[in-house]
């Protein structure tokens, strides 16, 4: 965790504010494979790591609440009995989007301020709209002793993110963003939202983020069209969600629906079986079975399901041609963003620099590489260092 970046929160939070704050840090994600699965009542395998939002956060006793993004230099002043979405694609809106649905739940808050700050680079795939969203419910949960619980508190950060954000996510994100646990990957099982914790030590090899810097604008839209086709499909099945069909299922179907719809819904079958069998292949420790899973999950989610770009795809097809690296997949939503990629301690160095040169040949820019640890969800920081 950036300590560096606490301390930033905290002493802006004193000098703006003259009062101590409560600090808050709340982890971004990586997902090992179940992609497009959650609001599909499927199986995901995410985890937190040890990049995220860090918070600093107070009651005020002002007439009005302020919320400062200490990355973009920006503060807005509201009122808490207007709140109400500001344009599409504002950062004010995640944290609105937790008030007004805080307030929602017919539970009165006072004021606030709160400062922030992260270490995501947005659009990387790695879920920084989940961590400011559970930052800022998880402080106002605590300033104001509101008795959530972490369940009550990951639902308010979705509907912020389906009502204010506009993205009509499912519960990967906010769940392994709060209930993340140092070292573990959590299989979860977003029907029942429970999760097993898996202990993730892959001896000889690690895990390692590539991240193309690539963000598309209409993913957030396409996100919505894929989670509207895979509702449909179940309609049609008379299931209540894709999670609950096999591929003969969806066969009978199959000249009700469109050849692009039938593939994205096959896809998500298949991408659930897959998690099931990751499970498997993490506790049999058969690392040759999880990358090869990781491998069919990126041909589907491109092939298949369509949320790849041309630089997510360059950069597993590079992973491929290197007999070190066992896996590889776009992660997150798409259309940008980062692969994660399992690949042999000894050669990360090599895999990470060819892979940069690579890339830049390719695309005349660059990508960044992350090297990260799974950490424990979002919690409170007593310390700074
Ligand atoms: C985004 C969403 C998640 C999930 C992933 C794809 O990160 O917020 O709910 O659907 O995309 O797996």
């Amino acid at each position: 965790m950036n300590s560096t970046f606490l301390t930033d929160v905290k002493q802006a939070f004193e000098s703006t504010f003259n009062q101590e704050p409560l600090l808050v840090f709340s982890p971004g994600r990586i997902n090992i494979i179940g992609e497009h699965t959650d609001y599909n009542d499927g199986f995901v395998f995410p985890a937190a790591v040890d990049k995220g939002i860090f918070a600093a956060i107070q009651k005020s006793t002002s007439n009005h609440s302020t919320a400062v993004a200490l990355d973009l230099e920006r503060t807005i002043t509201f009122e808490l009995d207007k709140i109400k979405p500001l344009k599409q694609g504002s950062w004010e809106n995640y944290v609105l989007g937790v008030v007004a649905e805080i307030q929602n739940k017919n539970i009165v808050i006072g004021n606030f301020n709160i400062v922030f700050k992260g270490d995501i680079p947005s659009g990387a795939g790695m879920s920084s709209s989940a961590a400011l969203e559970n930052s800022v419910v998880y402080g106002l949960n605590e300033i104001f002793n509101l008795g959530l619980s972490k369940q009550d508190m990951i639902l308010i950060s979705q509907k912020a993110e389906h009502h204010y954000v506009g993205v009509k996510c499912g519960i990967m994100d906010q769940y392994a963003s709060m209930f993340g646990v140092k070292n573990n990957a959590l299989h979860l099982d977003c029907r029942t939202v429970e999760s097993s914790p898996y202990k993730i030590n892959f001896k000889h090899h690690q895990l390692i983020l590539i991240n193309t810097n690539v963000k598309h604008n209409l993913a957030d839209s396409a996100y919505n069209d894929r989670r509207s086709a895979c509702e449909h499909i179940s309609k049609l099945l008379n299931i209540k969600a894709l999670r609950d069909a096999t591929e003969a299922d969806l066969e009978r179907i199959k000249d009700k629906v469109t050849p692009a719809n039938y593939q994205k819904a096959l896809y998500v079958i298949q991408e659930n079986e897959r998690t099931l069998k990751a499970a498997k292949a993490i506790e049999d420790n058969n690392l040759d079975d999880l990358g090869s899973l990781m491998y069919q999950s990126h041909y589907g989610l491109s092939k298949q399901y369509k949320v790849s770009c041309e630089e997510l795809d360059f950069l597993v097809e590079h992973a491929k041609q290197n007999t070190h690296v066992l896996g590889a997949r776009m992660m997150g939503g798409g259309f940008g963003g980062c692969t994660i990629n399992l690949v042999a301690k000894s050669e990360a160095k090599n895999f990470a620099q060819t892979t940069a040169v690579a890339y830049k040949k390719a695309f005349q820019k660059s990508c960044s590489v992350y090297y990260i640890q799974l950490s424990d969800g979002t919690h409170h920081v007593t310390q700074t260092n």
